[in-house]
Parts: structure tokens; C-alpha cells; sequence
């Protein structure tokens, strides 16, 4: 990943770090649970995705070899810092568009002649045209799979970071101004329907991967102060949201349906949970175990 998507990534994670915890209680101790069962059961090193600085990864109970995988290069040294396991790691980008996608922002933002940023509606509209060319497909995490055949990935709350990360780009590019206004702006659209495809792309490759899976994601992001509950377990994830006044909900992964994408896979510990993150932003957080086709209880292999 180049140094300033890096640099992005490091930056969202001190922000992250630094926010007050008081409320996370409840959500690390599910994650942690959920994770470490994943840890637990894994036979044979594990992958965990979206490692972080450890926050919520159990490491004391990864199998010997198990692999972290985050592109924010303090990730690995905060790893060991938390939990004194260095790890191996990989740092490249878990979409792998990224780049692509902060490339073609640049080259919008700026006037080709002088090299000055331009933040104009035709910029910001070109550039919305040019990202539905861009097919951010996973190429990096597909190989290192194909290559290393881990028997149990972890996807530790990463995917719902892919939109931010894109967004973030994108700014960066306008060297810090947002060249969107509103959902109506075609820019919006365009970076959600790239978010939709680097998440559906994520999904493919861990669907092909044949491990064990442990997904852990945002599934939905609440604003504003109007009190909810989660009811019992609904599809689609906003059924389940139980409240007296209007609600402000986003979806960070743009739409694409997680449990769709394992069609025929039997779903496991499929539970859902909400994380204060900060005043005015709950996440609804999701938590699901997608066990390969040949470890289904009492299914024989290839019938
Ligand atoms: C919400 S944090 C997860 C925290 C982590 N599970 C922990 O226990 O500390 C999301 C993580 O995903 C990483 N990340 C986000 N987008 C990424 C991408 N496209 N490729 C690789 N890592 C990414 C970030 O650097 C961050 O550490």
C-alpha cells in the first residue's frame, strides 16, 4: 500500500484508539469472545484480517504461526505491545483498489498544466464517472490464500473500514476537502457502489478460500441521539432496530448481503450486537460463523 494510504490508515487508527472507551465495555467482550472462539477451534495457524493493534484479538489463544494482516504499518509493533506476540504480517491493502482508487482521485483533483487541486463540481463529477471503471478485487488477499491455504480466517471488524478508507482517499486527493455535498451527489453514489464491490470481492475470496470463516463486521451505523433496542434477528439488519422516533442509519457495506454470499454454507452463532462508539454514533455490530462445506456436522464430503 502506498505510504499515504498508510499514513491515512495510521491516522484512523490513533483516532480510533484515542476516543473515549468507557462504553466499549460490552462490545469487546463479544468481539473478544467470538474472535478467541474462532482462535480456539482453529486447527493449524489462522489468518486474521483487519488485526488492528489487538483490541479486540485474543492473541494469547492464536495456534502457533497464526498470520495478522492490517496495511497500517504501526499495527504489528502495537500488537506486540499489547500482547507481547510477534506475529507474522502482512501490510497490503485487503480491497486491493486503494491505490487505483487514489491514483484516479489525484489525477481528477488536479489541473494537469499547473498541479493545483481543483475542487469543482465537473472534478468531482468526472471523477464519480471514472470510479465505476475501477474493480477493486481482493488480488493480494485471493493469491496470499492461494498460496498459504490458511484452514481458519478472522475477519476482525474490517470490512466496514473499506468505504471509510475510500473516502478518506478521496478527500486526501482534494487535499482535505470533501468534493461531495449530499447522498444525492453523484460522488457519493460512485463511492458506494466501489465500496459495494471491494466489499462483494472480499466476501468472493473468503467464500473460494474454503476455511473456516469468523466474521466480524458493522453492519449498520446509528446518528444522532434518538434511543433504540435490537429486537430478535431480522433480515434486513433495520428490521431488527426497535425505536419510538425516526433514525438516522447508514450502511457501510453499501448494501451487499454477507450471508447471501455463502449460499449453501451453513451459518453459525449468527448474533448481533450494539457498540456506543462515541456520543451520537452506535454501531450494530454482526457476528457470524460460515463453516466450510466439507465441516458441516453430518454432511459427507462431495455429496
Ligand atoms: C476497526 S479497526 C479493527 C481493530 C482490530 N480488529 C483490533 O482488534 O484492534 C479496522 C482495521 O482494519 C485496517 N484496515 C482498514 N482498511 C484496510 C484495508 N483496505 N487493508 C488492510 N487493512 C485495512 C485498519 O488499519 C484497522 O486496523
Amino acid at each position: 500500500m502506498d505510504r499515504t494510504l498508510a499514513s491515512i490508515l495510521a491516522r484512523e487508527q490513533r483516532a480510533y484508539l484515542a476516543r473515549r472507551r468507557g462504553a466499549w465495555g460490552g462490545h469487546l467482550e463479544a468481539a473478544r469472545a467470538f474472535l478467541g472462539q474462532g482462535l480456539k477451534e482453529a486447527q493449524g495457524p489462522a489468518l486474521v484480517l483487519g488485526a488492528g493493534s489487538g483490541l479486540e484479538v485474543p492473541w494469547a489463544l492464536a495456534p502457533p504461526g497464526t498470520v495478522g494482516w492490517d496495511a497500517d504499518p504501526w499495527s504489528r509493533i502495537l500488537t506486540f505491545l499489547r500482547h507481547r506476540r510477534w506475529a507474522p504480517w502482512v501490510f497490503q491493502d485487503l480491497t486491493g483498489g486503494m491505490e487505483a482508487l487514489r491514483a484516479t482521485a489525484l489525477r481528477t483533483a488536479r489541473q494537469p498544466w499547473s498541479g493545483r487541486v481543483r475542487v469543482t463540481r465537473a472534478a468531482s463529477r468526472r471523477l464519480a464517472g471514472l470510479l465505476g471503471s475501477l474493480d477493486p478485487a481482493a488480488g493480494s488477499l485471493r493469491a496470499w490464500i492461494a498460496e498459504h491455504r490458511p484452514a481458519t480466517i478472522l475477519s476482525a471488524n474490517v470490512m466496514g473500514q473499506f468505504g471509510v478508507l475510500a473516502q478518506r482517499a478521496v478527500e486526501e486527493a482534494f487535499r482535505g476537502a470533501r468534493p461531495w455535498n449530499d447522498e444525492e451527489d453523484p460522488l457519493d453514489a460512485a463511492l458506494r457502489a466501489w465500496t459495494a464491490r471491494a466489499v462483494a470481492a472480499f466476501l468472493e475470496v473468503l467464500a473460494e478460500s474454503g476455511a473456516d470463516l469468523w466474521l466480524l463486521h458493522d453492519r449498520g451505523v446509528l446518528f444522532g441521539e434518538a434511543p433504540f433496542r435490537l429486537g430478535p434477528l431480522a433480515e434486513p439488519w433495520t428490521a431488527q432496530l426497535e425505536a419510538d422516533l425516526p433514525l438516522e442509519a447508514e450502511d457501510p457495506l453499501c448494501g451487499v448481503d454477507v450471508v447471501g454470499a455463502f449460499r449453501g454454507r451453513s451459518v453459525e452463532g449468527h448474533q448481533r450486537w450494539v457498540w456506543p462508539v462515541a456520543p451520537g454514533q452506535v454501531h450494530v455490530m454482526e457476528a457470524l460463523r460460515i463453516r466450510p462445506a466439507a465441516m458441516v456436522p453430518g454432511r459427507v464430503p462431495g455429496a
